[in-house]
């Protein structure tokens, strides 16, 4: 039986259009679930919308919808950004959908029967944008919500609270004893301090407005969006029809989520699990965020960048290796148009593109499209060019495992400079012209489709267009189908002596900056 991994992205907030450092974090749990899918693994990849609270609440009465309508505006709109960047889920939760609120409904009850809910008068202060209540000692120094800076209101209200303090010691102490618990390292020490300093019981009902999950027998409440949120990961499972899903997939592998947002992933998330007696994700990791020019993303400085508008324009492949290859996850990246037209140019339209055209040509002219049969030939190049691809794929596979998904593509890509520099050392077209060294020519042409055909396979997770390119292009259909290739055909799939390749197709145009 396949071993099962589930991964997820946060839910996003519809509260406008989708920008690149959404992309970003899904990009990055699309890889890995492909990266998985490859490696022979049974996935399920979640990815969803989170769709009540005020904030929506208020944008729809300002357009003059009900809150459904707008959202299901946003949400059609996430759901086309995501095929566009060839994103895998296997399932788009959204938070207003029938069995998310049974769900979250069942969770509140129990947990309420339990006696870990209970009925109290909340007096304290609300950041809208970000859903979250502060207290006075954890605002800003201008007394503003310390996460976004921007006005807090002061709210008073009967509401329900969840006794979080209760589970304060056993989460303490499960983030102590399960390292790989959050990831990276320095976000684990923020949270044990976090908890450290204690924790209060958790409001988790608003009466103030009603676009949300209703609380059970006492509807005039509606369920904090937070704990609504964190929910979605189980529904989706088929939690409440004992779903097979549910057994075999959970606990979570990964939830992956900005660093902002660790908190609530790591603290309240386990907090709720235990009052249900269920068991706690695998992992949390952090990601860092993407800013602009160095300078954070937002409506009012205008420098939001649009990820569909980038990929009508560069398209999804290459905006997907630009994000893996220039940021180190768990640490902030730039990201800027320069540099990804800098990386388009430089890595994917000369580097590889040339790897792939160089070699596929003089196939066709030397060979007539057939990779020859060739013997006896073993030179030093040879010996080397198989040695790095051996010490690339043994790398390749540990950082992907370990997530180091930038160091991955730079051990692609350095290897296929490294088989650039394979065709230079050989020199073909020199081979071409000797009859006595029509071995010594197949050999190195072998060596080269070898060379492309392990890259193709390796940069699929990441560049899952690019890679189906490569393979056709290779003429590789006929040896395995794409979809059905796995990791350790890396290996074990050889090319044949008397293999066709395909025509040549340019794999990325190299684009023309303007001097100004
Ligand atoms: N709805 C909550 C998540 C609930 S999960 C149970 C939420 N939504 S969000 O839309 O505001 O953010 C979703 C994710 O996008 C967060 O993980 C956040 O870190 C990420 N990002 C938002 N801006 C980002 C960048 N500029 N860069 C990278 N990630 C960014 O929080």
């Amino acid at each position: 039986m396949k071993q099962p991994f589930y991964i997820t992205t946060p839910i996003y907030y519809p509260s406008a259009k989708l920008h690149i450092g959404h992309a970003y974090c899904t990009t990055l749990a699309d890889t890995i679930a492909r990266f998985k899918r490859l490696a022979g693994y049974d996935v399920f990849f979640l990815t969803g919308s989170d769709e009540h609270g005020q904030k929506i609440q208020r944008i729809a009465e300002s357009q003059g919808v009900t809150p459904l309508e707008y959202v299901d505006g946003i949400v059609a709109m996430f759901k086309e950004l995501w095929k566009r960047l060839e994103i895998s889920n296997d399932d788009f939760l959204r938070t207003s959908e029938e069995r998310h609120h049974l769900t979250c409904q069942e969770f509140f009850r129990r947990i309420r029967d339990k006696g870990d809910i209970y009925k109290g008068e909340y007096v304290g202060l609300y950041c809208t944008p970000c859903e979250s209540y502060w207290t006075e000692h954890q605002l800003d120094e201008n007394g503003n919500c310390p996460d976004c800076h921007r006005p807090v209101e002061k709210v008073s209200e009967e509401a329900y609270f969840f006794k979080m303090s209760k589970y304060a010691d056993r989460v303490l102490e499960y983030i102590k004893s399960n390292p790989e618990f959050i990831q990276p390292t320095s976000r684990r020490n923020e949270m044990i301090a976090f908890i450290e300093q204690g924790l209060e019981d958790l409001c988790i009902s608003r009466t103030t407005f009603n676009w949300g999950i209703p609380v059970p027998d006492d509807p005039k409440h509606v369920i904090y969006v937070w704990f609504d949120a964190l929910i979605n990961y189980i529904t989706a499972l088929g939690f409440l029809n004992h779903d097979e899903k549910f057994e075999k997939f959970w606990p979570a592998d990964i939830h992956l989520v900005g660093k902002e947002i660790v908190r609530f992933h790591s603290i309240i998330w386990p907090c709720i699990l235990l009052a249900m007696d269920l068991p706690l994700p695998k992992q949390i990791y952090g990601h860092g965020w993407l800013v602009i020019e160095g300078d954070k993303m937002s409506k009012s400085k205008g420098n939001v960048v649009d990820p569909m508008l980038l990929i009508d324009e560069f398209g999804a492949d290459a905006i997907r290796y630009f994000l893996l290859r220039e940021i180190n996850l768990g640490q902030d990246g730039n990201f800027s148009r320069d540099a990804l037209i800098s990386r388009i140019n430089s890595d994917l339209a000369n580097d590889l593109g040339n790897l792939l055209h160089r070699t596929l040509n003089m196939i066709n002219k030397f060979q007539k499209g057939i990779v020859e049969e060739f013997s006896g030939v073993n030179r030093d190049v040879d010996q080397s060019l198989e040695s790095d691809k051996l010490e690339t794929i043994r790398k390749y596979r540990a950082e992907m495992e370990s997530m180091k998904l930038s160091d991955a593509m730079k051990t692609i890509w350095s290897f296929v400079s490294r088989s650039n520099k394979y065709i230079d050392e050989t020199a073909p077209w020199k081979l071409a012209k000797n009859p006595d060294q029509k071995s010594e020519l197949a050999a190195t042409l072998y060596n080269l489709v070898e060379s492309l055909r392990v890259i193709s396979i390796m940069i699929s997770p990441a560049m899952p267009l690019t890679s189906r390119k490569i393979w056709k292009q290779l003429g590789l259909d006929s040896t395995k189908n794409f979809d059905e290739v796995q990791l350790d055909d890396i290996e074990n799939l050889r090319i044949e002596f008397g293999h066709r390749i395909e025509k040549p197709e340019q794999l990325f145009p190299r684009i023309e900056v303007e001097k100004s």
